[in-house]
């Protein structure tokens, strides 16, 4: 029978809201950013996100129904992201969940956000073959993870600093590029020299753990003592030094632990030269590489509805007791 799940997404500064047929069909996927309000201060303001998802949160819900044809009676459960992430945007989410759970009369689950963009991967490949090697890259998170089995994790290594997304969106503000850095220096890096200067790669043959703070504190004194050189080869420098790093790990993780492929996920995900390498590295070794579309990289609902599926299936509803956690881990075994 089909089920379907709403999905309801409040971490940080996007409202989403999506409608998924069992775990892979998305019927919509509205996602609401607030990108142009936090721009102008040049980072997510989290007082001023928890007050854009309140305002937002209702319509984006009402949106994804429509657009999926469903109504309530239709729904099978409601699943949210209950961490990790922003606290004050978090429990927008999860109020406004556990309330369309009660009056609805539908069971709510509970989501680790960061195993939702795992599920990216599933909804466009519902038969990816396991293991795989997944690289979780996004603005609060860098993580180096072998899928075996849904819900089965092991956590090889992740960024001991910044994370790969907030060391785009920190060389960005540096350089005055605008807020987010990632899109921004993904595109100024066409039009550079990704050779231009040779930044560190820390780590780099070192284990499954990634250093990112460096990398950036080297990126501002080279601008600082060498003011000419042209903002596209600083960005596409800076660029290849991050992506040389990840995927030298990656793919020494996937030999390593005999996966069948090597999967990408979260908002750096969306990068042009991660998504490039990616596929090459999966040619010349003779496994599969899955890179999800951009829209499904960045923050959304559709992942979100998914992983709720699953989680669904494995372990029944939360409780209406489940509160909101600023520091979920990710659930891994040892
Ligand atoms: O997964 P996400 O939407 O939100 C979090 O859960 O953090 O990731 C947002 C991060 C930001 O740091 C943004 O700069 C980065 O993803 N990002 C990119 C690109 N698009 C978004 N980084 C590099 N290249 C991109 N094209
Ligand atoms: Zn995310």
């Amino acid at each position: 029978m089909d089920e379907l799940i709403l999905g309801i997404e409040t971490s940080c500064d996007e409202t989403a809201a999506a409608v998924v047929r069992n775990g892979t069909e998305v019927l919509s996927n509205v996602v609401s950013s607030q990108i142009d309000i936090h721009a102008r201060y040049g980072g997510v303001v989290p007082e001023v996100a928890s007050r854009a998802h309140v305002e937002m949160m209702t319509p984006v819900i009402a949106q994804a129904m429509v657009e999926a044809g469903v109504s309530k009676d239709d729904l099978t459960a409601i699943a949210c992201t209950v961490g990790p992430g922003l606290i004050g945007s978090l429990l927008i989410g999860v109020s406004s969940a556990k309330a369309l759970s009660l009056v609805w009369d539908k069971p709510f689950v509970a989501v680790n956000h960061l195993e939702a963009h795992l599920y990216s991967s599933f909804i466009e490949e519902p038969d990816l073959e396991l293991p795989v090697v997944v690289l979780l890259v996004s603005g609060g998170h860098t993580m180096l993870i072998l899928m075996e089995g849904h819900g089965k994790y092991r956590l090889l290594g992740q960024t001991l600093d910044d994370a790969a997304g907030e060391a785009y969106d920190k060389v960005a503000r540096y350089l005055g590029l605008g807020y987010p850095g990632g899109p921004i220096i993904d595109k100024m890096a066409m039009d550079g020299d990704p050779q231009a200067v040779k930044f560190p790669r820390a780590l780099a043959n070192d284990g499954y753990d990634f250093s990112f703070s460096g990398l950036k504190t080297s990126v501002v004194n080279y601008v600082r003592k060498n003011p000419d050189v042209a903002d596209v080869d600083i960005a596409a420098s800076f660029q290849e030094a991050v992506v040389d790093v990840l995927t030298t790990k990656a793919r020494r993780a996937v030999e390593e632990f005999d996966a069948k492929g090597l999967c990408i996920a979260g908002g750096v995900a969306a990068n042009s030269s991660l998504r490039e390498r990616v596929l090459d590295i999966a040619v010349e070794d003779g496994i599969n590489g899955f890179i999800p579309s951009r829209s499904m990289c960045t923050d959304n609902a559709a992942m979100i509805a998914s992983a709720g599926w699953w989680r669904y299936h494995s372990d029944g509803p939360a409780s209406l007791d489940q509160g909101a956690t600023s520091s979920l881990p990710f659930p891994a075994y040892a």
